[in-house]
């Protein structure tokens, strides 16, 4: 997630003008404002629900899956540079149906098999659609990234409608979470073509990282028993 952190944050707090008035050369700011609000409310139900799920978890289990959970909306540049990047329509309708990552969270659980309790309890829930999932544990990118990633619908329920909204959910361990933030630090640094020893020793960090996940797991199931 490459955005400002946002939650409680107004859409003017997260304008840019340049990128908006290209944006909305031919459609109203207003609607814009809109959408962006609707997104804001998508955060905050599904951010909800994931806290819900941690609260009662925690109650069951005496202990809490989740660690810490982020959610962002993207910035009016960011948006404006993907639907360059990806050939999409600068309109209105780009915004609500094509991304699918204008409102974002991440979930940091501890252990691995908590990320997979968490998304099944979150995506059975029967106000909830999930879209698309991609299991990068499973199926690591080639740097070495993990991460759960889910793109879900949720209804938002406004004074005379109610809106399905799209909510990108990344869900992943401490020890994930960690390795991200430092392998980000290359794209941020524009080191696209970072020398080869630095992608091959942070490939090592990751699977590394993976087989201390899967011991600290280990670990806690001969400890607690679950
Ligand atoms: P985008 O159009 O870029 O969102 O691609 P996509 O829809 O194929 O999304 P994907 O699920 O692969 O990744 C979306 C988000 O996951 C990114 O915006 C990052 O936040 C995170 N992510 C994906 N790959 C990496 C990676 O290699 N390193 C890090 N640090 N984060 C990643
Ligand atoms: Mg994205």
């Amino acid at each position: 997630m490459d955005s400002r952190l946002l939650v409680g944050a107004t859409v003017n707090d997260q304008m840019d003008e340049e990128s908006m008035s290209k944006l909305f050369a031919h459609e109203g700011i207003q609607r814009f404002q809109e959408i962006m609000m609707m997104y804001r409310c998508a955060i905050k139900e599904v951010q909800t629900k994931l806290e819900n799920l941690n609260d009662e978890m925690s109650t069951k289990r005496q202990r809490n899956p989740i660690n810490s959970i982020k959610s962002r909306i993207k910035t009016p540049r960011s948006i404006y540079e993907k639907i360059n990047r990806k050939g999409m329509d600068m309109n209105m309708d780009t915004l609500l149906n094509d991304m699918h990552d204008i409102a974002g969270i991440r979930v940091v659980c501890s252990f691995i098999d908590d990320i997979y309790a968490i998304a099944n309890m979150l995506t059975l829930q029967d106000d909830i659609t999930l879209i698309k999932m991609k299991d990068y544990i499973k199926t690591p990118k080639e740097n070495g990234y993990r991460s759960l990633h889910l793109v879900v619908e949720v209804p938002v329920f406004l004074s005379d409608r109610k809106q399905i909204m799209k909510v990108e959910v990344q869900i992943r361990t401490i020890a994930m979470d960690f390795w991200a933030s430092l392998e980000h630090q290359i794209h941020y640094k524009k080191m696209d073509n970072a020398p080869i020893t630095i992608i091959d020793d942070l490939k090592k960090c990751a699977d590394n990282i993976y087989e201390t996940d899967i011991e600290m797991q280990s670990i806690r199931k001969r400890l607690l028993g679950n």
